[in-house]
């Protein structure tokens, strides 16, 4: 043994068992050494032989030997010579608390894991597993084969949107994981966000600019809901009407303008304001307009 592997097994040690106490809750007391891998292989052999393939065994993360599944499931030591399984602890049994406790000693700082602490996700009790699973092989660990299968294995309303006339591609049914171009984090980031519902952007706007730019540039004739919020006309998922749209035109007009110098209000089914594309017809610059005669948004 050399002079310097003493002390690097010295704070090897006291840096697992910092995190060990830290599981308080798991009730596990450190039993003053690692179980190697190779001894969880004589009960557990295609557990331990998959775990050579996971970011975390390919990381090397834990500063010590073998495949450092005490680093999450704690001292071992009584388990693997009794093969108790009350002698161990799974994160998907324990306290909620404790366990996602567990994974962000590690992961503090990943995306947006920093505003996990009174997010929505953590507040509604959501364990880190209940999205990742360690021992799942996915991309990213996700308990799901597809991201968007798993947001919407739990956000069903969000599932139905998806389906329906007008939508972002979420969904693309000729992909073999029927995964599209947008997933949820395109727009949220489910960790944690300053925004409002989980939107990793500074406001609702900001986020649809990132991809629609032109709607974002300063117009001489601005229609002021627009650069106010996208929300107040659109859905985010999905519409049964054109452009993801809210209501249907007229009736979404209708919400603002009863009252003009034309009939805009109570419109009969046959009436030049309501057909077809009804108020689109006329002003089809809805967005706003550098005409300069665009005042009424027409060209
Ligand atoms: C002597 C055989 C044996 C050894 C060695 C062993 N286990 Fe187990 N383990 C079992 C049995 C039996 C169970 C319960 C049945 C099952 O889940 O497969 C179990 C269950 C578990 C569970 C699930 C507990 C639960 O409540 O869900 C974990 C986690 C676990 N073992 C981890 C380990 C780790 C890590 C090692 C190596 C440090 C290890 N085991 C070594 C036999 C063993
Ligand atoms: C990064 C954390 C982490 C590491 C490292 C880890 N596990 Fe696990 N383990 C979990 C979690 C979380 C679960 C709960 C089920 C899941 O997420 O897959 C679990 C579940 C288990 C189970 C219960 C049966 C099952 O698959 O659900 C066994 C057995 C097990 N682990 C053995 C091991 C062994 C052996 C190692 C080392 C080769 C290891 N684990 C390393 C986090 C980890
Ligand atoms: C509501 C579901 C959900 C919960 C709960 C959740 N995650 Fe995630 N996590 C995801 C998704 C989805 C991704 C992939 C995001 C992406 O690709 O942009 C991810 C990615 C990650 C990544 C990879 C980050 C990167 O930069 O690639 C880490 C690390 C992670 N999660 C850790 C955690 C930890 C730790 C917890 C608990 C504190 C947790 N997650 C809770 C859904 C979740
Ligand atoms: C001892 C430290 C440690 C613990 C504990 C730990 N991780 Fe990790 N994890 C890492 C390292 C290191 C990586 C790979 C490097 C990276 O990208 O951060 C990683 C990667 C990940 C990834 C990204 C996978 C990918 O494909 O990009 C996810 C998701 C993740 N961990 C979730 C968890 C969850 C959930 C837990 C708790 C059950 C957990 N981790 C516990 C150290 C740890
Ligand atoms: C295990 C169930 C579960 C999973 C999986 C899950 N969520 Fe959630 N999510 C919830 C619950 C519960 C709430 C709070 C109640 C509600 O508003 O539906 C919530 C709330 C939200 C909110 C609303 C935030 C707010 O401030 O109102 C968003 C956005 C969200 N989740 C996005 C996602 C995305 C994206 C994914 C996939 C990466 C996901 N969720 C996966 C359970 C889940
Ligand atoms: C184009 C950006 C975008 C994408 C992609 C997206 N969302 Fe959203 N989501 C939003 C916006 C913006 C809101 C806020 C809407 C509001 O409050 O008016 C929202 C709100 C939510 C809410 C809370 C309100 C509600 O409808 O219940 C949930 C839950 C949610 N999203 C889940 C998801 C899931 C799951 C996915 C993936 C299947 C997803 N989102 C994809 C932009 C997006
Ligand atoms: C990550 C990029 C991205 C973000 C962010 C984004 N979109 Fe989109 N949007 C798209 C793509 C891609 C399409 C489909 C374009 C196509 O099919 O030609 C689309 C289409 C649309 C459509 C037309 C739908 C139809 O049926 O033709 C509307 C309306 C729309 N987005 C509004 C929004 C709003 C509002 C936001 C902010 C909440 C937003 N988008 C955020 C990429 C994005
Ligand atoms: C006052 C209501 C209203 C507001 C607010 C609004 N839109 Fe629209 N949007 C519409 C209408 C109506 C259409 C359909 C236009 C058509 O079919 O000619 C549309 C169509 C779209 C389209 C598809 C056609 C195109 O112009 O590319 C996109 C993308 C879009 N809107 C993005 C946005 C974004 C991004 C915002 C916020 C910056 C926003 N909208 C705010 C009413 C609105
Ligand atoms: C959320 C409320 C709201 C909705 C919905 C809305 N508008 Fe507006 N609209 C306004 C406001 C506010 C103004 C600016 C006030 C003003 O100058 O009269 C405006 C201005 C206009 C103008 C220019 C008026 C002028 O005198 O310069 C036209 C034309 C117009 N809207 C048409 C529409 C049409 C068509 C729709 C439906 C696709 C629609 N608006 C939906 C609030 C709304
Ligand atoms: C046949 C073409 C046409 C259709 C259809 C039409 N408009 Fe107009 N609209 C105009 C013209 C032209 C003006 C300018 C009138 C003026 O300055 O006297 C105008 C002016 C307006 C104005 C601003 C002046 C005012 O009245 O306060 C608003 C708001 C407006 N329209 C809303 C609507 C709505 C809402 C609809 C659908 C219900 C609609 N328009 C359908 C042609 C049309």
């Amino acid at each position: 043994m050399t002079k310097r592997s003493v002390p690097k097994k010295l704070f090897v040690l006291s840096a697992l068992t910092g995190f060990l106490l830290s599981l308080g809750a798991l009730a596990f007391a450190v039993d003053g050494g690692q179980v190697q891998g190779e001894k969880c292989k004589d009960c557990h052999a295609a557990t331990v032989d998959a775990f050579a393939g996971n970011v975390h065994s390919k990381a090397g993360a834990y500063g010590f030997a073998g495949a450092g599944c005490e680093s999450c499931h704690g001292a071992a030591t009584a388990h693997a010579a009794s093969g108790d399984p009350a002698a161990i602890s799974n994160p998907a049994k324990v306290d909620v608390e404790a366990a996602s406790a567990g994974c962000l000693n590690c992961h503090s700082k990943g995306k947006g894991l920093t505003l996990w602490h009174g997010s929505i996700h953590e507040a509604q009790k959501l364990a880190c597993v209940a999205c990742h699973k360690i021992h799942g092989g996915n991309d990213k660990l996700l308990a799901k084969k597809t991201e968007t299968e798993l947001c919407i294995s739990c956000h069903t309303d969000v599932r139905a949107d998806m389906f329906k006339r007008s939508k972002h591609p979420m969904r693309d049914s000729s992909s073999p994981s029927g995964e599209g171009k947008m997933t949820c984090s395109s727009c949220h980031n489910v960790h944690g966000a300053k925004g409002e519902k989980l939107i990793s952007a500074n406001s609702f706007n900001d986020k649809c600019y990132e991809c629609h730019q032109e709607k974002k540039a300063p117009l001489l004739w601005e229609h002021s809901p627009v650069k106010e919020d996208c929300m107040t006309c659109h859905t985010p998922h999905g519409s049964s009407n054109d452009k993801m749209l809210v209501a249907k035109v007229p009736r979404l007009c209708q919400q603002c303008h009863m009252q003009g110098r034309h009939q805009t209000g109570a419109l009969g089914p046959n009436s030049t304001y309501a057909v077809n594309r009804g108020c689109l017809n006329c002003h089809s610059q809805i967005h706003g307009t550098n005409n300069p005669s665009g005042t009424v948004l027409q060209r």
